[in-house]
């Protein structure tokens, strides 16, 4: 397996023979992130699994591509784009039990999808490593994901780039990740 290991410092470490690039999403992209937002396991491990029409998904890039507070990219390797990551500070998708969010200035939410046809190919490390560097350059200085107990995948993922723990609340788990500076709460 192709492996990424990030320091808990909060300084990545790539080790992975994986290269991710990513590129802001654009109109183009619109039918490409509906399949991938209304795959079945996408919808299952979503916080909201309420089902998406192709006009919610139109409504969704309208205002996520003209929105300062989002970035949306698409992830390319192997020649293939194989996935989607978006970066969102608005104030009210903040999760409230994330440990940065208690008076941390620019935080963000980090949600991840890799294409059906490229799970389990080790890639979601890889994403996340590249996501860390493009939030940097964002001046973005902490980072939250919100991760249903179950996904397995995802949890690890997570953990393998540095993300630690804050929150479990039932079946949701917040994790928690400082970009620069150290990794867990001083
Ligand atoms: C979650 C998701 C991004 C992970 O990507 P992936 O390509 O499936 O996973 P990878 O092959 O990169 O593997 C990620 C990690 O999970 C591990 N893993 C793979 N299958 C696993 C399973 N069934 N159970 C537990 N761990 C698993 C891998 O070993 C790897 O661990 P490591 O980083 O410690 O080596 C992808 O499955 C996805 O898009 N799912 C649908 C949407 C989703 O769940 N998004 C996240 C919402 S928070």
């Amino acid at each position: 397996m192709r492996k990424v290991r990030c320091q808990s410092s909060g300084s990545c470490e790539q080790v992975s023979d994986i290269c991710v690039s990513l590129r802001k999403a654009t109109f183009d992209d619109e039918d490409r992130l509906f399949m991938w937002a209304t795959d079945r396991e996408t919808r299952r491990q979503s916080v909201n699994q309420g089902l998406i029409t192709f006009d919610d998904h139109h409504q969704w890039m309208m205002e996520r591509l003209c929105d300062s507070h989002s970035h949306v990219f698409i992830a390319r390797a192997d020649f293939d784009d194989i996935g989607t990551m978006m970066l969102d500070s608005r104030p009210n998708v903040l999760s409230k039990s994330s440990f940065y969010n208690r008076g941390m200035s620019r935080h963000a939410r980090v949600s991840i999808t890799v294409a059906p046809i490229h799970r389990g190919r080790g890639y979601a490390a890889p994403m996340l490593t590249a996501l860390c560097t493009k939030a940097r350059a964002l001046h973005i200085r902490t980072l939250e994901a919100v991760v249903k107990r179950e996904n397995g995948p995802s949890l690890s993922a997570f953990r393998s780039c540095g993300f630690w723990v804050s929150y479990k609340q039932n079946s949701l788990w917040t994790l928690d990740y400082r970009l620069s500076g150290r990794g867990y709460p001083e």
